[in-house]
């Protein structure tokens, strides 16, 4: 029997637009895997969907003045359009609106309720007299209980980064009516997780995960509470016998792996094939996550999973990814600090972002989008490398070779070292594939794509075609270099599957090359003699002018930037006395300090030393590097797309072995540095 291997990829939020940086993480690497392992052979159900649950799309609902509906289904749509977009493979695409997925949830419930796992308990919340309802946290603003901030969220304090319950905020109020509200009992159910503590470590014990997420999810269990599992609200999977309570979003929401399971088993006319997957102990279940969604999938929903009398396949593999920025900074689409993907897909295509997506996969570390990395992935490697030998070798035996594959005559050594390599590069991109190593795909994808380029000018065919004599070695050059190619479309296949079916074609193959099998498309040749299709442009050129224009735009966006909070190190009574004013100077001494508004446009740690960054500064008429030492006051991240103020005509200094060409202005207070703001007029202007 085929392996059945069950993906799923974290179900996302239907409440707002995705963006690269979730792609990287949970998406991008769950649809590659997917591809592959349907080339292995298995057999792969990839489940994805939206989840749309939970108080933060209540209150965003609220605020936009819809219902949660409306906002769900508006989400829904634009996050599943952009998967299409993308190419992705999902075998179903759910939501946990779904009406089946009710009785999923509520039958997990029973289940843990039966075994005595679900008690009630008693507490304090936040009761609301005008509303007339319990305001879950999110839903409450008070004075922060450590700074006194007022304003404060009901969870944690944006001010001081406090984390406290919303009981114990001083004077709490409805962030929707602002109408004050009162403590009041209500009862909620709790599930006792605690109970599942030794199962737990030791089912996590055996496994290989990567030691990050072994780490998180064993903290997690070392002090394992009971969690209330209900909330007040009248959105979400009701709880039977417990009016106005529905259950809260991260009990549902990895039901909804399940349930979309069953949705997908009944479209397909055999309702209980879900079992198959789910109920198999011979199911291989990968779930791919970002990493702030480790502790529910490695410790709550399987704890969850063992609390069930169906006999439910725990998690084999949880690929947990790091954050994935956008150069150097968390997306966020409220600072203007994105990508429009609506206008990025009028000019570069799906493969063009999940190639510099993959070759950049936050897998062991955070990792971003830079568009200078984007335009060097589009241009040395997908265009430069990949597409130039596939593009040379078609054209050459389309003039040379009739356009037909040629037969190849007798191998020498540096044939067979060539054919060698392709086969031992073919058995590490199936290596890497396997075990989650996207990255290193992506690198072997142009290892190859570079050897063919050496196998092709160290053989000359251009010069063996002068000579009847040579015909044979020709033919051999570019029989093998045409086997060449038919390894790459079989690696690129997962990461960038459009480019890979276009070369498929462009070798004469009429299937479809993500329903072969790989260890086929590996071994078979493609035949001498086949016929090539006229061969096509696989990559366009990404012009330097394209990425300048996106940076500007993120520097525009950096003006809508809040200014960073910065936090005194040391206690107020400890501060340095002020500096005396300096003696007097005349005007014309002032005069000659041309003081300049400066884009940063790259900046970066200068190693070796904690207080400086280099930073590259766009002053209008030129661009220059700058060495300063605000590194401990200011992230490189902050600090791209933003605007300083700099002494343009200061004498250059090596600092570091660094060239600095000015210097950038700030307030000094002990060791606290603060820029000062000038952010909406133009990099160049004078200041005076
Ligand atoms: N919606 C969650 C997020 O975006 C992920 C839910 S994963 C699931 O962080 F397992 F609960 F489905
Ligand atoms: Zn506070």
């Amino acid at each position: 029997m085929r392996q059945k291997v069950l993906i799923t990829s974290a179900l996302p939020y239907a409440n707002g637009p995705l963006h690269f940086g979730h792609i990287a993480g949970a998406y991008l690497p769950g649809d590659c895997y997917a591809r592959f392992q349907r080339l292995i052979g298995h057999d792969v159900l990839y489940i994805c969907g939206s989840d749309e649950h939970g108080v933060a799309i209540t209150l965003s609902a609220d605020l936009a003045g819809k219902t949660p509906k409306e906002h769900v289904d508006h989400f829904h749509a634009i996050n599943q359009a952009l998967f299409e977009k993308l190419s992705f493979s999902f075998d179903y695409y759910g939501r946990t609106t779904w009406k089946g997925h009710i009785a999923t949830t509520q039958s997990f419930f029973h289940a843990l309720n039966q075994k005595g796992l679900i008690v009630a308990k008693t507490e304090m919340h936040l009761y609301s007299e005008v509303e007339k309802k319990f305001l879950a946290d999110r839903y409450v603003v008070g004075t922060c209980p450590k700074c006194g901030f007022d304003g404060a969220r009901g969870d944690e304090c944006q001010q001081c980064a406090a984390s406290y319950e919303a009981t114990d905020l001083q004077n709490p109020r409805s962030k929707l009516s602002g109408a004050p509200l009162v403590k009041k009992p209500s009862e909620h159910l709790y599930l006792r997780f605690d109970l599942f503590k030794e199962a737990l470590k030791k089912w996590i014990e055996k496994k290989q995960w990567k030691e990050n997420v072994v780490r998180f999810a064993m903290s997690y269990i070392d002090d394992l509470k009971m969690r209330a599992i209900t909330r007040d609200s009248d959105w979400g999977i009701p709880v039977p016998g417990y009016p106005g309570k529905v259950f809260y979003v991260w009990f549902d929401a990895p039901i909804g792996y399940v349930s979309i399971t069953q949705e997908w088993a009944e479209k397909n006319g055999h309702k209980d094939k879900w079992k198959d997957y789910w109920l198999s102990p011979d199911t291989k279940l990968v779930h791919f996550i970002g990493k702030d969604n480790i502790p529910f999938h490695a410790v709550f929903f399987p704890a969850m999973l063992m609390g069930q009398d169906l006999p439910y396949k725990l998690p084999d593999e949880i690929p947990a990814n790091e954050f994935f920025m956008l150069e150097g900074r968390q997306f966020s689409k409220s600072d203007g600090w994105t990508i429009d993907l609506e206008e990025f897909f009028t000019k570069y295509t799906p493969d063009q972002a999940r190639y510099a997506i993959a070759a950049n996969a936050p897998e062991t570390a955070d990792a971003e989008f830079s568009w200078k990395d984007f335009q060097l992935r589009c241009n040395s490697e997908l265009l430069g490398k990949f597409g130039n030998f596939v593009n040379r070798v078609l054209v050459f035996a389309k003039q040379h070779c009739g356009g037909r594959v040629p037969q190849r005559d007798s191998l020498h050594d540096v044939d067979l070292r060539f054919e060698q390599e392709i086969a031992r590069l073919l058995g590490e991109a199936q290596e890497a594939y396997s075990t989650f190593h996207l990255r290193k795909a992506t690198q072997i994808l142009m290892e190859l794509a570079q050897t063919g380029n050496v196998y092709f000018d160290t053989k000359k065919p251009w010069a063996l075609a002068k000579r009847e004599e040579t015909r044979g070695e020709l033919n051999t050059t570019i029989s093998l270099c045409i086997q060449c190619i038919k390894a790459l479309a079989l690696i690129a296949s997962p990461i960038i599957p459009t480019t890979a079916q276009k070369i498929w074609t462009l070798l004469g193959q009429k299937t479809d090359l993500a329903h072969q099998n790989w260890k086929e498309v590996a071994r078979r040749e493609i035949q001498a003699g086949e016929v090539l299709p006229p061969p096509e442009i696989l990559f366009r050129k990404v012009e330097d002018a394209e990425i300048e224009e996106q940076m500007v735009k993120l520097g525009k966006a950096g003006v809508l930037q809040r200014e960073p909070i910065v936090k005194p190190e040391y206690p107020l009574e400890a501060q340095t006395p002020l500096e005396p004013v300096k003696g007097e100077i005349l005007f014309d001494q002032f005069d000659k300090i041309d003081l300049r508004v400066a884009l940063v446009v790259e900046a970066q740690r200068v190693a070796k030393s904690k207080k400086l960054l280099k930073l590259l500064v766009d002053i209008g008429h030129e661009k220059r590097t700058i060495v300063s030492g605000i590194a401990l006051s200011y992230s490189p991240e902050q600090l791209i797309g933003k605007k300083v103020v700099i002494v343009a005509n200061l004498a250059p200094a090596t600092i570091m072995g660094i060239e600095s060409r000015g210097m950038i202005l700030a307030g000094h207070d002990g060791s606290l540095l603060e820029l000062p703001h000038i952010q909406s007029i133009r990099q160049g202007s004078v200041i005076s």
